[in-house]
């Protein structure tokens, strides 16, 4: 493929993952101020917008390997945003004072390295067929593996803020 067909498809691919994140928002709003018909549509776009992500990334080449190899890759990428990219980002935020997104950035570091620490479970158990059920702490991302804890161990949010994953 041109460089420029792999430029405008990462381009695309990075837009559409936003507007899917952004609607997701949207539609959690439109949720607790009690407009359930425009939280179902901010709902549905975000789901098209990340059909359109997906596709995208498809198209990219060697974006998506078997899944040993996209294990691999995920497990890389959580290490890189816990160990070079968010140290930055909370650097930049200490000296600048802001401390609400200094407090976000440091516990998404902490998760991401309890993603990664998931990952390689899940490498090493390939092959056997141990079931695990996960959930979601809807405050900082950290994910608890058979039953939601009482509070969150990164965040402290209580255990109703912990979401299934089916
Ligand atoms: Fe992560
Ligand atoms: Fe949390």
């Amino acid at each position: 493929m041109s460089s420029k067909g792999e430029k405008n498809l990462a381009i695309a691919f990075a837009a559409e993952s936003k507007a899917a994140a952004r609607n997701a928002a949207f539609a959690q709003k439109a949720q607790a101020e009690g407009y359930s018909q425009i939280a179902r549509l901010f709902r549905a776009v975000s789901d098209a917008e990340s059909v359109h992500a997906r596709r995208y990334l498809m198209l990219m080449r060697g974006k998506i390997g078997s899944t040993e190899e996209n294990l691999k890759t995920a497990f890389k990428n959580e290490i890189t945003a816990n160990e070079d990219e968010y140290p930055k980002l909370i650097k930049d935020a200490v000296e600048e004072g802001l401390k609400p997104i200094e407090k976000a950035f440091s516990q998404s570091r902490d998760v991401e390295d309890r993603h990664a620490e998931l990952y390689k479970k899940a490498m090493n158990d390939m092959l056997s067929e141990r079931e695990t059920v996960y959930y979601v702490c809807q405050v900082c991302g950290y994910i608890a593996e058979d039953s939601p804890p009482e509070n969150c161990p990164v965040c402290g949010a209580v255990k109703g803020k912990f979401k299934k994953v089916a």
